[in-house]
């Protein structure tokens, strides 16, 4: 295994991912970042100077478990204090598992901004993949809004509420195409969309050959479908765990997801054809997201001659569901799960008002982000009292008599910073409720990251969880393992996972102002077995007393 090393600056810079001139966050000059290349068992060093000047950064490693490095997370809050303008911070972990991974910032709402990479991890050496392929490819979807994250964040902790709207844009590995004419005040300048920085995405492909596609999303807020026009495709991947194969002509993904897809480039190769997203789940204002599959040798700038694929129904939710439930672990890879759990935490998703501001809550409780992060506090036996809230959430919430299809009568919620402490190894199970929102006959798509673990996807369901039925139609058999899973509209999600990782982890859905507005909860387990803890990751809140190198 090797040690691979990387320098990277963080900055703000004047960009046009999507023709449209604005302040993004850049890693070494780009958005996305640097995608971080290793190979199972490397260790990855990032040394990163915060340029912002006047903004802390904090960057996660989505889908790295972070085994026996729980510090260097990245989760601001829970695992370390944020790196201060001007300083250098160094993240050291070991990326143990092959996959397809990410990262992004996990302060405030930078990820939105532009800070976000690729982390692709191949197999060792001497093994090989349980399919076939000639060429690997990265693509990392994302959606883009004209506003800044200051304006976002200021609105949605305003009264009244103000919401941005949707994204202006859906950018393919950092570049797409806004709709000039949907614009407020479509001036000359603002309709420039000639600039090369958001001319679209191009993967060139050989005739015959066959390429796996690595894609993600770090969406701020959308769920997408993915196509490409006149291919079918076969789904080998999902989060870094290989899937029994399925072929399919559309791929629903949802912030926080990865996944490989197979693609044979077995048609017409005298010209060019479209890779499309678009947005699901919420009435779409947004143009489709473009790239181009280019057969070599046509030249990569002839626009494809057919109109592009529009992909499936908005607002269709059953194919969505329907390929959650066909996402299955690979039959030669299978790791059962545990057959009994020994704790299950059911999470009702409700939105919910606290003292006139719009929140979003689980069993009644909105999540906000300590000053002192958990593992600190923890590890270093703080005054627990000062950092956060002593008194667990509730993790039994009686909802047999909440109606999950109306708006909530009983809107108003509390705000809290407690914790789950799980015990070490145990076996704990998941059970998300989705529901009504405060919007009539509206409720949303919700994707759940957990860090630190894989869990195994035990089942969905539409409609109110029934524990006296549903358990036993769990799949133990050959359940996939992920790191991110969707609970859909009006539905739930089952999920189990082993508490055996020591450290303090966030749980929370991955939409960027969903998590802003309180939408996470926070796991601890086996905090005592931590190693000694860097003094880099001290500073703020209780940990001023210690001392930073
Ligand atoms: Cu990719 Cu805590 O998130
Ligand atoms: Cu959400």
């Amino acid at each position: 295994a090797r040690v691979r090393h990387y320098r990277w600056n963080v900055n703000y810079e004047y960009k046009s991912p999507d023709c449209f001139q604005k302040l993004v966050i850049t890693i070494n000059g780009g958005t996305p970042g640097p995608t971080i290349l290793a190979q199972q068992g490397d260790t990855i060093v990032v040394e990163l100077k915060n340029s912002l000047l006047t903004e802390n950064i904090a960057i996660h490693w989505h889908g790295i478990r972070q085994i026996g490095t729980p510090w260097s997370d990245g989760t601001e809050g829970v695992t370390q204090c944020p790196i201060l303008p001007g300083d250098t911070f160094k993240y050291k972990f070991v990326v143990d598992r092959a996959g397809t991974f990410m990262y992004h910032g996990h302060y405030g709402m930078q990820r939105a901004a532009g800070l976000y990479g690729s982390i692709i991890v191949s197999l060792p050496s001497e093994a090989s993949e349980p399919f076939a392929y000639d060429y690997d490819r990265n693509i990392i979807l994302n959606d883009w809004f004209h506003k800044s994250t200051y304006e976002e964040a200021t609105g949605l902790s305003s009264i009244p509420f103000v919401w941005i709207g949707e994204p202006q844009s859906l950018l393919i590995n950092g570049r797409g195409r806004y709709n000039c004419s949907l614009l407020a005040n479509p001036s000359l300048e603002a309709c420039n969309v000639t600039n090369p920085e958001c001319s679209p995405h191009v993967v060139t492909v050989i005739p015959g050959k066959t390429y796996r596609l690595r894609i993600g999303s770090l969406t701020a807020l959308s769920a997408l479908s993915f196509q490409i026009e006149g291919h079918n495709f076969t789904v080998v991947e999902a989060d870094g765990h290989y899937v029994e194969p399925f072929v399919t002509k559309n791929l629903f993904i949802y912030s926080g997801e990865t996944y490989s897809i197979l693609v044979k480039a077995n048609q017409d190769p005298s010209r060019n054809y479209w890779m499309t997203t678009n947005v699901v789940g919420r009435e779409p204002k947004t143009p489709t997201g473009l790239a181009i599959l280019n057969y070599y040798p046509t030249h990569f700038r002839k626009s494809p001659a057919t109109v592009q694929t529009t992909g499936p129904f908005w607002n269709d939710t059953a194919p969505r569901v329907a390929q959650s439930l066909a996402i299955k672990a690979l039959q030669s890879s299978i790791h059962t799960p545990p057959l009994t759990s020994d704790r299950t935490i059911v999470l009702l998703n409700t939105q919910n008002k606290i003292d006139g501001y719009f929140r979003w809550s689980l069993n009644n409780v909105s999540f906000s982000v300590p000053h002192t992060p958990y593992l600190i506090a923890l590890k270093e036996k703080l005054n627990l009292n000062n950092v956060f809230d002593q008194k667990p959430p509730p993790e039994n919430y009686d909802f047999k008599n909440y109606d999950i299809y109306s708006v909530a009568k009983n809107t108003n919620a509390t705000s809290s910073n407690g914790l789950y402490r799980l015990k070490f190894n145990s076996t704990v199970d998941v059970v998300l409720q989705n529901a009504n929102t405060m919007t009539a006959n509206n409720s949303e798509t919700h994707p759940w990251h957990l860090h630190g673990h894989d869990f195994w996807v035990l089942g969905y369901g539409t409609g109110k969880f029934d524990v006296t039925k549903d358990v036993a139609k769990y799949n133990l058999v050959n359940p996939i393992m992920k790191n991110t899973v969707p609970i859909h509209p009006y539905g739930w999600t089952a999920l189990r996972f082993q508490a055996d990782n020591p450290g303090v982890w966030a749980f929370h859905c991955h939409i960027e102002s969903h998590f802003y507005m309180g939408m996470g909860v926070v796991f601890e387990s086996g905090v005592e077995k931590v190693g000694k803890l860097p003094s880099s990751i001290m500073g703020c809140g209780e940990t001023k007393g210690f001392h930073r190198p």
